[in-house]
């Protein structure tokens, strides 16, 4: 059995994983979330911890509680950013961060102790993590953040044998940019299924191989 915690797990590419997870009944699956009435048609086969990321304090609260040791932790809690530097207000800049970079940083520092020797932390970026655009700089700059993150994890990680796979993928077709005011037509959008199962692939990678990182390209927009 593996325990595989997926954050960020409620929508989108992270509830599509859950579901390609949870296909596998000997998984144990726990969701961890803001809005748990998105996984009615799945509760049962599910534990799920209603948290911010952003929010330290619920965080640190959840570190205190949580006593499951984890075999994988994904974490696909993202907001979209577009617009100019200028356009943005002082609040938007901070949460962008706090979501995107910081909601990151805590659950990986607060879950840290419950990471199995030959664990693996998947780590959902973008292709804003490698590529500067214009328009995006707050999505970059929360992105590259990250990549700066995991990479230097993976070096100070190196003897404790917890590997940290970073996904970057290109535009793909759930939410994420409708739920911000930015409908984007999804004709030329990577299926997020094919995403979720290359991640579920890592997931059950044998213990003795490691995959750094992956980009998914989608070449209709680079
Ligand atoms: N869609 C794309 O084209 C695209 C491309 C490249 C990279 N990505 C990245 O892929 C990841 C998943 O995005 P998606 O497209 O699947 O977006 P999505 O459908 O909007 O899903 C985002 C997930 O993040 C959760 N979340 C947001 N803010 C949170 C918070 N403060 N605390 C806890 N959970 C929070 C959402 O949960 P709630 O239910 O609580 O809102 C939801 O489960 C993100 O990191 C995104 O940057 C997306």
């Amino acid at each position: 059995m593996k325990n595989i915690l997926v954050a960020g797990g409620t929508d989108g590419l992270g509830l599509e994983i859950v579901k390609l997870l949870i296909e596998d009944t000997s998984n144990h699956v726990i969701v961890l979330g803001r809005n748990p009435e998105k996984l009615k048609s799945i509760i049962g086969k599910i534990d799920f911890y209603k948290i911010d990321v952003s929010n330290e304090v619920e965080v640190e609260n959840f570190e205190k509680s949580f006593q499951v040791q984890l075999d994988i932790l994904i974490i696909s809690v993202g907001i979209f950013g577009h617009g100019k530097i200028e356009d943005f207000t002082f609040a938007q800049i901070r949460n962008s961060l706090e979501v995107n970079l910081l909601g990151h940083m805590f659950l990986t520092k607060a879950l840290f102790s419950q990471l199995l020797p030959g664990s693996r932390v998947i780590s959902i970026n973008s292709m804003s993590g490698i590529n500067a655009t214009k328009e995006r700089s707050l999505l970059c700059a929360a992105k590259w953040g990250l990549r700066g993150f995991y990479n230097a994890l993976s070096e100070e990680w190196k003897g404790r044998n917890i590997m940290i796979t970073q996904i970057f993928p290109g535009f793909f077709d759930s939410e994420y940019m409708d739920k911000v005011g930015i409908p984007k037509d999804k004709g030329k959008a990577i299926k997020k299924e094919l995403i979720a199962k290359q991640i579920v692939g890592v997931c059950n990678l044998p213990d003795n191989v490691y995959l750094p990182e992956i980009q998914i390209k989608n070449i209709s927009y680079t």
